[in-house]
């Protein structure tokens, strides 16, 4: 039944917008939205306030088996996080979360175990799903996917600037290697590695503002949905 309701997929690596822009096209069209990279972050949260290791991928599953999860989305850009009840929506944003939820990520099982959770998200009238591979492994059959780039510096400053506003500190230059090292790890791991779909449109990010690349791909959800767009008919 749930593969009838449509999907558009954005991913891509870290910094490029995407959180930001898929709430907004979620916000447009009065869909669902889901982040997938927040629950790889809330389980990497888990895991170290319950002492398990990154590597440890038994406890890892334990963990992803029984955590309870609620996104709160008020209609704005951020949906807040709760973990077995208890408000995370600030602690799973920071880059030391971020890096680990890319190591928990790394390991087949655990995307296997988070699945059927990402795909519980696909509800009526429509689901927008931001990550790394929405549109080649979760929603593969996706409606539209779109895959964002941008310069490794340009997404190393926009994180900077994200954190910053956050009350999160952080270091360019740190930044910088970190998000490298981060690439190479999501993009070189042996199951759903970053990469876009054959048939995703790819969009270069560096120099548009968010409100450009909302833009560009709202035109591309309306014009292969066969919809009118925000701003009159865009057939
Ligand atoms: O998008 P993000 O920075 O919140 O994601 C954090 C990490 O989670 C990312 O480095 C890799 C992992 N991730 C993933 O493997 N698959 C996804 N669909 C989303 C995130």
């Amino acid at each position: 039944m749930s593969e009838t309701v449509p999907v558009v997929t954005i991913d891509g690596p870290g910094g490029t917008g995407k959180g930001t822009v898929a709430a907004r096209v979620a916000g447009h069209l009065g869909w669902h939205l889901l982040d997938s990279g927040a629950i790889y972050r809330v389980l990497a949260h888990a895991a170290v306030q319950a002492g398990v290791d990154s590597d440890d991928v038994e406890g890892l599953l334990e963990i992803a088996a029984r955590m309870h999860l609620r996104f709160t989305t008020d209609g704005a850009e951020a949906s807040a996080v709760e973990l077995d009840g208890a408000d995370v929506t600030k602690a799973i944003r920071s880059e030391a979360c971020g890096d680990l939820a890319s190591r928990v990520a790394a390991h087949p099982a655990v995307r296997e175990a988070l699945l059927q959770r990402q795909r519980d998200f696909r509800q009526s009238p429509g689901l927008v799903a931001d990550g790394r591979d929405m549109g080649t492994v979760v929603f593969a059959d996706a409606s539209v996917k779109i895959f964002l780039t941008a310069s490794v510096e340009e997404r190393a400053r926009r994180r900077y600037k994200q954190l910053m506003r956050q009350g999160v500190g952080a270091n360019l230059s740190d930044l910088l290697e970190e998000i490298t090292a981060r690439d190479r790890r999501d993009a070189s791991r042996s199951v759903a590695p970053l990469a876009p779909a054959a048939d995703a449109v790819e969009l270069d990010t560096t120099e548009l503002s968010v409100d450009e690349v909302t833009e560009a791909v709202m035109s591309q959800v309306c014009r292969r949905l066969n919809i009118d767009g925000p701003g009159g008919s865009t057939r």
